[in-house]
C-alpha cells in the first residue's frame, strides 16, 4: 500500500536515524512498526488481486480518496489540503495516488541474457549469512562516490560506483567527453555507440564496477530544467536509442551502466525532502504519458541489458521515487522484466521496509534505513530474508554478467588534495580523437547567410569577442568540478569562461581545455593571419575595418541543483548586438547546457551565422574550428525546440510549483505534449523546430517506400502475444519490426557532407501527437552527385501506444501518417501505412 510507505516518508529525514525507522519511532503515526507493516502487506495483497490494471486502480484510489473529500488528483488545481495551523501538515490526504504493486518480483535470470549470471549469483548467495547479505546493499565510506560491502570469505570485492554520465568526475588523466545533449545532438548511432564505449573504457581502466550513467532523467519536459543538458533529448525515441547505445557501449567496455534518475525528476527545484519547506515535488502523470514519453527510453537501455538503474529523488504521484512500488516492482521489475538491481540516488531514500518492498535494492551512499536495521527487519517479519536476498542476487549477477569477478582492474581513485598512495592509472587512450568528432557533430548551424561559413581562403583576419571564447581564470574553486556547481555558482545563468561541461555531478574534469580562442589562434598563425580580441567587454568598442569576420562566444549555464534563471542572459545579448552594430559580419557561438533563446539578435543583418556548440567537452575549440573552416560540414540537429520567447513553452518553460507548499504538486498536465509536440499542436512557429540544423551543401531525399516487413502481410496482431514471456526490456515482441521505409539521399550540393535523415510517424486517433520522431539516420561522408540508400525499421513498439485500460502497448488499426525528411518542419516525402 502506497499510503502506509507514505508514512514511512514521513519518518525523521535524517538518515542517521535508522533507529528509528525501524524501531516505530514514527512522529505522526502512532501503531507499531511490526503491526503497520503486516497490516500493510495484508492490504497489498488484497489491492494486487483486485488490481490488475493497476494504473486504472490508481484512479479508482483517486477518486475514492477525492470523494472522501480529502483533494483532488493529477492535473486539477491543488487545494490546501491540510489546516494551515497544523505544522507539518497531514499527509492521508496523498496516500493512494500511486498504485501499490507488491511483492517485489524476484529476478531469477528469465531473460536469457541473466540467466546464468543469476544461476552463480543465487549459488553464492545461498552461502552468504544475512549480516554479509545486508552488506551487499547499502554503502561504506571508501574512495569511490559510493562503495557497497565486501566480503572476503567468499571474495566478493566492494564495489565502486562513480559519476558521472560524461567522464569520471574529479580525476586526473581521465577524459572530458561532451555532455549527452551533445552526443544527442549528432543523431548518430555509431558515434553513440562509440561514445558509450569510450567512456565505458575509462570506467574499466579506473576499476570502476558501476558507473553511473547515462542519463534520460530528466528527459526534459521543464525548458529551464537544471538538468536537461545531462541527459539526450526532451524526444523520447531520440532519448531511446541514445541510452541504448550508451548503455550497450559502456558494457561492452566491462563497466555497469546505470541508467537514471528513475523516474519523472524533471525539475531540480524542490527536488528533495528539505527540512522546514516540506516534502519534495511530486511529479504527477498519467500513466500514458508515463509509458510514451519517461519510461520510453529506459526501455531501450534495458532492451540492450543495462545492469543497473538508478532511482530518483522526487516524488512520482505523492510517493518518493526510491519507494514507488509502482515504478519500481511494476513498471520495471514486471512490465520490463529488469533483473540487475535498482540504486537510490544519493541519499534519496526515505524510507527502511517500504523502500525493500517497494524494490529498491542498494541504498547509497551510507546505510540510510537500512544497514543492521534492514537485518532486525528481517528477523520481525516486515521485510522477508527473500527479498534481502533478491537485492544481493541483483548485484551479484549484474558483477558476474559484466565479468568483473576475473581480471577487473583495482580500483584507482585518488582526490586531487590527498597523497596518492598507487600507480597513476591514464585512461584517456585515443579518446581525444573521438571528443572531437563528437563535438563536430554534435554542433548545430542554425544561420547562415550567403554562405557566410566556412570561411575561405581569404579568410586571414578575425575578431573575438565574449567571456566564452577562453577558458576561465581559475576554474578549480572546487578540484573535482571544473564547471562548478551547486557549492561554487548557484543560480548562474552563464559561465565565467569557455563552457565545455556544465555544473554538478554530471559534470566532467577535463585533463585540458582547447579553447576555441587557442584554436583559432593555431589556425589563424597556420594561416599568418591577425586575430583581434576582447573577451572583458560588453561594448568592445574599437572597429578594426580589415577584418574579415567577428565572432562572439556566449554561454548558457545549468547545474544540478537549480534550474535555470532564465533561457536567456542580458549582458550576453547586448554584447552580440553591440559587436553587431559595428562588424557587418557577426558570427555568434553560443556553448549551451540545453535551450537558449535568441530572439534578441536572431534576426539583426549583420548576425551573419549562428552555430549552437552545445557542451563539447574538452576538444571544443578543435570540434569548432573544423567546420568554421570547412574541413568538416555541420550536420548536427537540434534536440530540441528553440522558441521566439520564453513564454511559447507555457506552462512547460519551469519548474510548475509554488515553494509554499509542504506537498508541492507538478501536474504532468500537458500529457504527451512537450516540446515539439506542444509547438505543433498548438501551431506555434519556433524560431528553430526540433530536429533543424544547416549544412554547407544541399540535400534532395527521394524514392519513398513504406511497407510491412513482410510484404504478404494483411493484419498485424493489436497486442503482443500474451502467451510469450517478458524478459529484461519487455514483452519481446516490442522489439520486433512490423514496416520498413526506405529512401534515397543526394548530395545536390557542392560540397562533401554527411545529412541526419529522419522519420516522423503520425499514429491514428486524436489523442496522439501530430507527429513523433521514430527514426533517424546520419549518412556516411557524401560526395557532391553521391547517393545512400536509407532503410529505417519501425518495431511495434514505435507504433504503439500505452493502453491504459490493457495495460500494454497497442498497434492501433488504421491509417499511419509517415514523413521523411531534415527536420520535424522540414519533410521532403511523406507516406501512409495501413494497419488493420
Ligand atoms: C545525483 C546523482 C549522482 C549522485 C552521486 C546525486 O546528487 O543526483 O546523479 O550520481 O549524486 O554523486
Amino acid at each position: 500500500m502506497e499510503y502506509l510507505i507514505s508514512l514511512y516518508g514521513q519518518l525523521p529525514h535524517n538518515h542517521t536515524s535508522t533507529t528509528a525507522a525501524a524501531s516505530g519511532d514514527f512522529h505522526y503515526f502512532p501503531f507499531p512498526f511490526l503491526a503497520l507493516d503486516k497490516l500493510s502487506l495484508s492490504i497489498q495483497g488484497a489491492l494486487s488481486l483486485l488490481c490488475t490494471a493497476s494504473w486504472l486502480c490508481a484512479a479508482a484510489g483517486r477518486g475514492a480518496i477525492t470523494r472522501a473529500g480529502s483533494g483532488p488528483g493529477p492535473g486539477t488545481t491543488q487545494a490546501t489540503p491540510h489546516n494551515s495551523t497544523a505544522w507539518p501538515p497531514s499527509e492521508l490526504p496523498y496516500y493512494g495516488r500511486s498504485p501499490p504493486v507488491y511483492p517485489s518480483p524476484p529476478a531469477n535470470g528469465s531473460s536469457p541474457l541473466w540467466a546464468a549470471a543469476h544461476a552463480r549469483a543465487q549459488n553464492l548467495t545461498s552461502q552468504l549469512t544475512l549480516p554479509e547479505l545486508v552488506n551487499l546493499t547499502r554503502g561504506f565510506p571508501g574512495p569511490c562516490v559510493g562503495n557497497t560491502g565486501a566480503v572476503p570469505r567468499l571474495s566478493i570485492p566492494s564495489l565502486c560506483f562513480y559519476d558521472g554520465p560524461s567522464g569520471i568526475r574529479g580525476q586526473e588523466f581521465v577524459s572530458a567527453f561532451p555532455a549527452g545533449i551533445h552526443v544527442a545532438a549528432t543523431f548518430d548511432h555509431d558515434l553513440l555507440y562509440r561514445y558509450g564505449a569510450a567512456l565505458g573504457a575509462e570506467f574499466r581502466g579506473r576499476g570502476i564496477n558501476v558507473a553511473l550513467g547515462p542519463v534520460a532523467g530528466p528527459l526534459g519536459r521543464v525548458a529551464r530544467g537544471g538538468r536537461n543538458w545531462e541527459g539526450l533529448s526532451n524526444d523520447p525515441y531520440l532519448a531511446g536509442q541514445g541510452l541504448g547505445l550508451i548503455t550497450r557501449g559502456m558494457q561492452d567496455a566491462g563497466v555497469i551502466a546505470t541508467p537514471k534518475h528513475f523516474l519523472l525528476n524533471e525539475q531540480e527545484f524542490r527536488r528533495r525532502w528539505e527540512d522546514g519547506v516540506g516534502e519534495a515535488v511530486s511529479s504527477n502523470v498519467d500513466d500514458r504519458a508515463l509509458h510514451e514519453l519517461y519510461v520510453f527510453p529506459f526501455m531501450n537501455a534495458l532492451h540492450e541489458g543495462a545492469g543497473a538503474v538508478m532511482c530518483s529523488y522526487q516524488r512520482a504521484n505523492h510517493s518518493y521515487a526510491c519507494q514507488n512500488s509502482k515504478l519500481l516492482n511494476g513498471v520495471l521489475k514486471t512490465e520490463l522484466g529488469f533483473e540487475g538491481f535498482v540504486i537510490s540516488d544519493w541519499d534519496g531514500q526515505m524510507s527502511g521496509v517500504a523502500s525493500a518492498n517497494a524494490g529498491l535494492d542498494v541504498v547509497m551512499p551510507g546505510a540510510g534505513f537500512w544497514g543492521e536495521k534492514l537485518g532486525d527487519a528481517v528477523r520481525n517479519g516486515s521485510v522477508a530474508e527473500e527479498r534481502v536476498r533478491d537485492m544481493a542476487n541483483r548485484v551479484l549477477a549484474a558483477w558476474f554478467r559484466l565479468e568483473q569477478d576475473e581480471g577487473y582492474p583495482p580500483t584507482s581513485i585518488w582526490p586531487s588534495d590527498e597523497t596518492r598512495d598507487g600507480e597513476v592509472v591514464d585512461v584517456q587512450g585515443d579518446h581525444a580523437e573521438l571528443i572531437r568528432e563528437v563535438g563536430t557533430a554534435g554542433t548545430v548551424l542554425v544561420k547562415n547567410v550567403n554562405g557566410t561559413l566556412p570561411f575561405g581562403n581569404r579568410t586571414r583576419f578575425l575578431c573575438v569577442y565574449g567571456y566564452d571564447a577562453v577558458v576561465k581564470a581559475a576554474p578549480w574553486g572546487n578540484p573535482d568540478r571544473y564547471s562548478g556547481g551547486y557549492d561554487v555558482n548557484a543560480g548562474w545563468n552563464t559561465f565565467n569562461g569557455t563552457m565545455v561541461t556544465a555544473g554538478g555531478s554530471g559534470g566532467n574534469t577535463p585533463g585540458y581545455v582547447v579553447s576555441p580562442f587557442q584554436a583559432l589562434q593555431e589556425r589563424v598563425a597556420r594561416d599568418r593571419g591577425v586575430l583581434r580580441w576582447d573577451f572583458h567587454s560588453e561594448d568592445p568598442g574599437t572597429r578594426y575595418a580589415h577584418a574579415d569576420a567577428c565572432l562572439v562566444f556566449i554561454n548558457a549555464y545549468a547545474s544540478e541543483s537549480f534550474d535555470r534563471p532564465s533561457l536567456e542572459d542580458a549582458p550576453s545579448d547586448r554584447l552580440v548586438r553591440n559587436v553587431a552594430a559595428m562588424c557587418a559580419n557577426t558570427i555568434v557561438v553560443v556553448h549551451s547546457a540545453g535551450i537558449r533563446t535568441v530572439d534578441a539578435w536572431i534576426l539583426h543583418p549583420n548576425v551573419t551565422a549562428v552555430l549552437f556548440a552545445g557542451l563539447p567537452g574538452q576538444e571544443s575549440g578543435h570540434s569548432l574550428v573544423s567546420l568554421l573552416y570547412g574541413d568538416t560540414s555541420p550536420s548536427g540537429r537540434l534536440p530540441y525546440t528553440v522558441a521566439k520567447t520564453e513564454t511559447d513553452y507555457a506552462q512547460l518553460l519551469n519548474s510548475s510549483v509554488s515553494g509554499a507548499d509542504y506537498f508541492p504538486d507538478s501536474d504532468f498536465a500537458e500529457g504527451l505534449h512537450i516540446d515539439y509536440r506542444a509547438f505543433d499542436r498548438d501551431g506555434v512557429a519556433p524560431r528553430f523546430e526540433f530536429g533543424f540544423g544547416l549544412s554547407y551543401t544541399t540535400f534532395a531525399h527521394e524514392r519513398l517506400e513504406v511497407r510491412f516487413v513482410d510484404t504478404a502481410q494483411t493484419s498485424v496482431a493489436e497486442y503482443p502475444d500474451p502467451g510469450v514471456a517478458v524478459v529484461q526490456g519487455g514483452h519481446p515482441e516490442l522489439w520486433d519490426a512490423v514496416a520498413v521505409v526506405k529512401c534515397v539521399v543526394v548530395n545536390t550540393g557542392e560540397r562533401e557532407s554527411t545529412e541526419v535523415v529522419q522519420l516522423y510517424v503520425g499514429v491514428p486517433g486524436d489523442d496522439t501527437p501530430v507527429r513523433q520522431l521514430r527514426g533517424f539516420r546520419r549518412t556516411r561522408l557524401l560526395s557532391p552527385g553521391q547517393t545512400a540508400k536509407l532503410e529505417f525499421e519501425l518495431t511495434r513498439r514505435d507504433l504503439s501506444v500505452w493502453d491504459v485500460v490493457a495495460q500494454q502497448w497497442r498497434l492501433r488499426r488504421g491509417e499511419y501518417k509517415v514523413w521523411v525528411g531534415a527536420s520535424s518542419r522540414d519533410f521532403r516525402l511523406n507516406g501512409t501505412l495501413v494497419v488493420s
